[in-house]
């Protein structure tokens, strides 16, 4: 198997060593060298567009001809040539898609040498396995029978990580080609792509094939298909799909909280890459956006201390510091109320303001919650509006915020929302709006301050000697 970047010269590799593999036969007592191929792609329309395509171009056109090509009832390629030392090659390669169970089926009774997977990230593990098992029949002599498979790279749950990182089965071999780009690290943390000389094919592509695509590309496709890292594209479903409209919940204008009209809520996403959403219930029972506060590799008091509290003390300093209610993943906190470690219980302690664990954390519940804003109109108007300049929650929302999409053919996705750099935010919206609903548990607040506050006294008492 191997897995490159795109441009790496993996297809022609792969037709390649094919065509190599028909001409190696050992002949048999007439001097023919016979084998049959099977060439898979996930889909019907892949097959026609690229893999059939890409085999002709090297082995059935107008300066090529080495047999005939037929398209029915498999597209198959009858190849039937002579070879300088006078035997005669005479091979099948067959081309299945597997989205036409037909066409599978018309394979099965065949007896097959090899088979060529082409992008086999996108082919499931039961037809790996099924080919597998089918190669090696024909001819009796065959000199070699097995799979080749080329693919960008997959992501690292994915049967084909597993396979190449990890158990590394007997009789297998993975092959990895170098980057078309790669990492060079920024002096301020993070990174950018740049050229690789090392990598493979360049002579046969244009002029900065590679880095002429970084622009106009997502990080996470990048990594895929330019770096040959593994990873995923974020091509999955956006979880308020149904809720979401851009032109309705998004403000023209930034948003600004308005003292007389009502206290300030803020959502908590608590963990390395902590995020605050600062927002205010109207009188109406609207819910307006006004701030989003996002760091990454930062505690939760780092991140009070420079980015939260400057900017509730900057941006809004008309509302008491203790009138600001701040709501959080329940999970730690809601059982042991006296655990003065735990994010909520420093926002109180520590930081003053009234913080709340909300009441549930599974995310169907947090989703319906932010969804009922959403959908919602009050007064004639929606009764959720995004200030202009949250660009990250905007961003989720359009998309970024998704369930993965899962690695097999088909359009299935996970239940879980995909961690990324949405999820953190939007995570932390999911709380302030269950706290606007009052989705609350309000015990935990008064047994935390009844537990702190005794062992305060305790502290006390032992200073004086009592
Ligand atoms: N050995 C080669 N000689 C000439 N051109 C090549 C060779 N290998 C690849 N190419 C060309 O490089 C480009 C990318 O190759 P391809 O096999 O399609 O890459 P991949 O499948 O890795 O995306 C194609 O235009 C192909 O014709
Ligand atoms: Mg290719």
């Amino acid at each position: 198997m191997i897995m490159g970047p795109l441009g790496s010269g993996k297809t022609t590799g792969s037709v390649q060593r094919v065509f190599d593999q028909m001409c190696e036969q050992e002949p048999d007592k007439f001097g023919v060298r016979a084998s049959r191929w099977v060439a898979v792609r996930n889909t019907y329309n892949q097959l026609f567009s690229s893999t059939i395509k890409d085999w002709c171009e090297l082995l059935h056109n107008e300066k090529v001809r080495l047999g005939k090509f037929v398209k029915s009832p498999l597209p198959t390629h009858y190849l039937h040539f002579r070879l300088p030392d006078g035997t005669t090659v005479k091979s099948e390669m067959m081309f299945i898609a597997l989205d036409r169970p037909d066409d599978a089926n018309k394979m099965r009774g065949t007896q097959i040498t090899g088979f060529w997977l082409n992008e086999v990230k996108e082919l499931s593990k039961e037809v790996i396995d099924m080919c597998d098992g089918r190669h090696g029949r024909y001819p009796d002599n065959c000199s070699w029978s097995g799979m080749i498979g080329d693919t960008n790279a997959p992501d690292t749950d994915h049967w084909y990580y597993q396979f190449a990182e990890e158990l590394k089965p007997k009789g297998w071999k993975f092959f990895r080609q170098p980057g078309g780009v790669i990492r060079k690290k920024l002096p301020g943390g993070g990174h950018e792509w740049v050229e690789n000389p090392n990598a493979e094919n360049l002579h046969n592509l244009r002029k900065r094939y590679y880095i002429r695509q970084v622009p106009s590309k997502k990080d996470s496709w990048i990594k895929v298909n330019l770096a040959n890292e593994y990873g995923s594209v974020s091509t999955g479903k956006p979880i308020y799909e149904e809720n979401w409209d851009d032109v309705k919940h998004v403000s023209k204008y930034p948003l600004a909280a308005i003292p007389s009209f009502g206290r300030l809520m803020l959502g908590f996403d608590f963990g390395r890459t902590p995020a605050c959403i600062i927002g205010q219930l109207m009188p109406n029972g609207k819910l307006r956006v006004v701030k989003e506060l996002i760091a990454t590799g930062m505690g939760i008091r780092k991140f009070m201390d420079e980015i939260v509290m400057p900017s509730l003390k900057k941006d809004f300093k008309k509302f008491p510091i203790k009138d600001i209610e701040a709501y959080g993943d329940p999970s730690g906190t809601a059982k042991s109320g006296n655990d003065e470690n735990s994010p909520l219980g420093i926002l109180n302690d520590e930081y003053n303001l009234t913080a709340y664990p909300t009441a549930t954390n599974t995310p169907l519940r947090r989703w319906e919650s932010v969804g009922w804003f959403l959908d919602n109109d009050i007064d004639g108007h929606p009764a959720f509006e995004l200030g202009a300049d949250c660009h990250v929650l905007k961003k989720g929302f359009n998309g970024g915020y998704q369930f993965r999409r899962l690695n097999v053919s088909g359009e299935k996705y996970s239940e879980a929302a995909d961690k990324n750099s949405y999820s953190h935010p939007h995570d932390a919206l999911q709380y302030l709006c269950q706290g606007a609903q009052g989705e609350i548990n309000y015990s935990w607040r008064d047994q935390h301050i009844d537990a702190s506050a005794y062992k305060q006294t305790v502290v006390a008492d032992s200073v004086t000697g009592y």
